[in-house]
């Protein structure tokens, strides 16, 4: 068994590549979609990452890819992903693919590197073998529309608190909310550790921009005090596969907390869905496991919890070298 770098892969290899990915999600326990073989191609094709193939033979048995987001020698954290194929584990090769990329790792001058994996799956002790500790849980919610009654959400949309008025949108923030909208962004600064850049006006706009352009439409509900934004959630609705929408950011200032806008937009958005897009059946959710206020709002909506997933972090120094 070798362990060759594939920078450039061939067709042939990255029919192989697939091949252990499918075998592994087959085996797996994942509530994700099997991996798509073009979307696999493209993906090991697009720059920014580093790939490492397991060969015994003619058989690829196991793959590591290294993401380093940010160009070359970024000051950010690379993400790492291995599979091995189910009836070859526990014989090392995982260990072995680690290694590899580890010295990619270093040959970038980055200083750590993330994996995300689910709770109760063999990646678990596996990375907590080599050094890597976890540093974030999130919780996967799912809220079913059929589960949540509509005199509930009446109620709970006509309990707003004095002073603040519910105002939504579809796609880009108008002028007018821009600005406060990315101010409120900064209420999420303590998710986005990883994100780094400051959000503003133009930001804002770039994000609906992008969600646009894939083909998906993003949803807003905000609750206004004065001319400032005290608190706003936001969904998209995939083109493709409208029946599972999913949340995206949800926030309150810090001065405006404790008065159930967290809640109150988040009824105002199911409402509207509800109305807008009857075919939304679903709505998925990630909650930070620490998060216990987001979460209690989320159960009282009537979102139910899914799986965990973790995230994981190694420094270079702590990986295996060879
Ligand atoms: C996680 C994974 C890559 C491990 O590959 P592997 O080739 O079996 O790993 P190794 O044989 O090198 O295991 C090294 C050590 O990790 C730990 N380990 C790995 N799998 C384990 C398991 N199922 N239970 C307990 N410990 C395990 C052990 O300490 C093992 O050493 P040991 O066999 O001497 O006890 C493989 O199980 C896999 O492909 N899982 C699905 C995809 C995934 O979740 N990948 C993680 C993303 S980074």
């Amino acid at each position: 068994m070798d362990v060759i770098a594939l920078d450039d892969p061939t067709d042939a290899e990255v029919r192989r590549w697939h091949a252990v990915l499918a075998a592994a999600h087959a085996a797996d326990l994942c509530d994700e979609p099997a991996p798509d073989p073009e979307e696999t191609a493209a993906r090991l094709r697009a720059p920014g990452r580093r790939l490492w193939g397991a060969v015994d033979g003619d058989v690829m048995v196991g793959v590591a890819e290294l993401r380093l987001p940010g160009g070359p020698g970024a000051d950010r954290p690379a993400e790492i992903d291995i599979r091995v194929l189910p009836d070859r584990r526990r014989r090392g090769i995982g260990t072995r693919l680690l290694t590899a990329a580890a010295e990619g790792l270093r040959a970038d001058g980055r200083s750590s590197v993330i994996a995300q994996v689910m709770a109760g799956t063999p990646a678990i002790p596996f990375l907590e073998s080599h050094g890597f500790r976890c540093v974030l849980t999130l919780r996967g919610l799912l809220l079913r529309m059929d589960d949540v009654p509509a005199d509930r959400l009446e109620r709970l949309v006509a309990s707003g608190p004095p002073g603040y008025r519910l105002v939504r949108w579809r796609g880009t923030a108008p002028d007018e909310h821009a600005l406060a909208l990315a101010r409120a962004k900064h209420a999420m600064a303590d998710m986005s550790a990883y994100e780094g850049l400051p959000w503003d006006a133009d930001r804002v706009r770039e994000m609906a921009e992008l969600v646009a352009k894939r083909g998906d439409d993003l949803y807003t509900v905000a609750a206004v005090h004065g001319d400032e934004i005290a608190g706003f959630t936001e969904v998209v609705v995939s083109g493709e596969t409208p029946e599972r929408a999913a949340q995206y950011d949800t926030a309150v200032v810090p001065e405006h907390r404790g008065r159930r806008i967290g809640i109150w937009v988040k009824a105002a958005m199911l409402q509207w869905l509800r109305r807008e897009r009857p075919e939304v059946r679903e709505i998925e959710t990630d909650n930070s496991g620490d998060n216990v206020h987001m979460l209690a709002v989320n159960e009282e909506l009537g979102f139910r919890r899914q799986r965990e997933s973790r995230e994981y972090q190694a420094f270079a120094a702590d990986l295996p070298s060879l």
